[in-house]
Formats: structure tokens, C-alpha cells, sequence
């Protein structure tokens, strides 16, 4: 039994691609074939899978259902996190969508999923990603003040989800966590965010994240162990399309 991640499929089989970088980059082409070799070589139906969000272009449920069917044939249990470029998946219907793919994927947000002994908890995340103002050596010299505060909006209530997670794993009994959020627990300028700090809080073992694409972004976050957890990046292009192994 084994416990992988991987992000940031953005499926089209049946949608328009919408990022220009995803039609250019090398590393693209084709990646649906290598995620589903590596998926078919590595998990075994006993293991599970987290898919840490944007998972396909589609805007809406039925333009994602070749998206989704693919994901439901890769072998192993699947469980889904929300990522921004996630249109089917309205935030208010996660109980919704938990109903209708039972019991072929699972949603995770603001509830948990057991997995041995450890509970698998998440959610979108949030972080302020500019736009940042350089001076002429490409060094930060300020920032959108506006974006920042709407930025923080957003975080408080991604934050109040993680938390509404963790507490559904703490009241059924679990003691140890394994966090996934689908943006980078802090931005390129923090060390620190309510993310993180619920990381430590709860004791959580591995953080996981995606949504960073292309290798000026691999080192946006946290990467490796830190206050004696460890952060890992998880997005597709970053792994070339091979989950990662989480745990045994
Ligand atoms: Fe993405
Ligand atoms: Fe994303």
C-alpha cells in the first residue's frame, strides 16, 4: 500500500488549451500518455493518488468529463484537490461531487480522507503573486497594495477550510497529518503563512502543493524540511509527469 501525488494535469480532451506556456513548452507534449504509463507502471489498485488540483481546462462539469474519466481510469484510489483553473467544482457542491463520483474519486475539501492511520487533509490555499515591482537588477522593490489586500481575503477563507479539515480529522480520532494544497503554502517573498503555521500547529508530517509550472517557478515556496516537516512540490511538469511517492 502506497500513498503518491501528483498536480496540474490540465486535461483537454475535450477543451481548448488556454495557457500559451502548455502549447510551446516541450514538456507538455504528449503528457497525458507518459501521466498515464507511469500511473499504470507505479500504482497498484491497493494505492491511492492525490491529484492536487487543476486538473482540466473544461469550464464546467460537462466540458471536464473526458478529463474526469481519464483520471477515474488511472488505476488506484483517486482523490481530488481544488485547484483556481477547477470550474466544475464549485466550492459550495464538494458534498455534491463526493455524491456522484462515489466511489470512483473523491473531493477533498473542508472533510479529510483516511489513509492508514494518517488523515489526508486540504484544500486550495491561496498566496499573493504580484504583481512585483523590480528595480533594473530584478530585485523586489514593492508591489500591488490593492491585489495584496484582496489576496488576503482570499487566504482567511482558504484558511478557515484547512481548518474546518483538520478539525474533521482530529474529532474522528486521527493524530497524524499529511496536508495537500494546490498553491504554495507561502508566496515568493514569505517564509511564513497561516498555512504554515497550521502545519506546525496540527503537527502535520509532509506538506504537498502544485501550481507552480515551468523551472522559474519550481522555487517559489518551501521545498524540503522545515520546523521538522517537509514540503514538496508536486506539480506535473516539475515531477515530468511521475507521481511521487508520499508514503509507504
Ligand atoms: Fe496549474
Ligand atoms: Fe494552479
Amino acid at each position: 500500500m502506497a500513498l503518491y501525488a501528483i498536480g496540474d494535469l490540465h486535461l483537454h480532451f475535450q477543451s481548448e488549451v488556454k495557457a500559451k506556456g502548455q502549447i510551446k513548452d516541450r514538456i507538455w507534449k504528449n503528457h497525458e500518455q507518459k501521466v498515464k504509463k507511469y500511473c499504470e507502471e507505479l500504482i497498484r489498485p491497493e494505492d491511492t493518488l492525490v491529484l492536487a488540483g487543476d486538473h482540466s481546462w473544461g469550464r464546467n462539469l460537462a466540458e471536464c468529463e473526458a478529463d474526469l474519466q481519464f483520471i477515474m481510469d488511472l488505476p488506484g484510489r483517486k482523490i481530488l484537490l481544488r485547484g483556481n483553473h477547477d470550474m466544475f467544482w464549485d466550492a459550495k457542491k464538494t458534498e455534491k461531487l463526493n455524491e456522484l463520483f462515489a466511489p470512483r474519486l473523491e473531493f477533498l475539501q473542508n472533510n479529510f480522507f483516511a489513509y492508514r492511520d494518517y488523515a489526508l487533509v486540504g484544500t486550495k490555499g491561496f498566496c499573493f503573486e504580484g504583481p512585483f515591482y523590480l528595480n533594473r537588477r530584478g530585485q523586489i522593490i514593492g508591489w500591488d497594495e490593492e491585489q495584496e489586500a484582496h489576496a488576503a481575503k482570499l487566504i482567511e477563507r482558504e484558511a478557515e477550510r484547512l481548518r474546518c479539515s483538520f478539525e474533521a480529522a482530529k474529532t474522528a480520532g486521527f493524530r497524524k497529518f499529511i496536508l495537500f494544497l494546490h498553491y504554495p503554502p507561502t508566496n515568493i517573498l514569505e517564509v511564513e503563512s497561516p498555512f504554515t503555521a497550521m502545519a506546525e500547529e496540527y503537527g502535520a508530517e509532509q506538506v504537498l502543493y502544485a501550481h507552480c509550472h515551468g523551472e522559474s517557478r519550481f522555487a517559489d515556496s518551501i521545498l524540503g524540511e522545515k520546523h521538522g516537516i517537509r514540503y514538496s512540490l508536486v506539480s506535473g511538469d516539475f515531477l515530468k509527469w511521475k507521481p511521487m511517492k508520499v508514503l509507504d
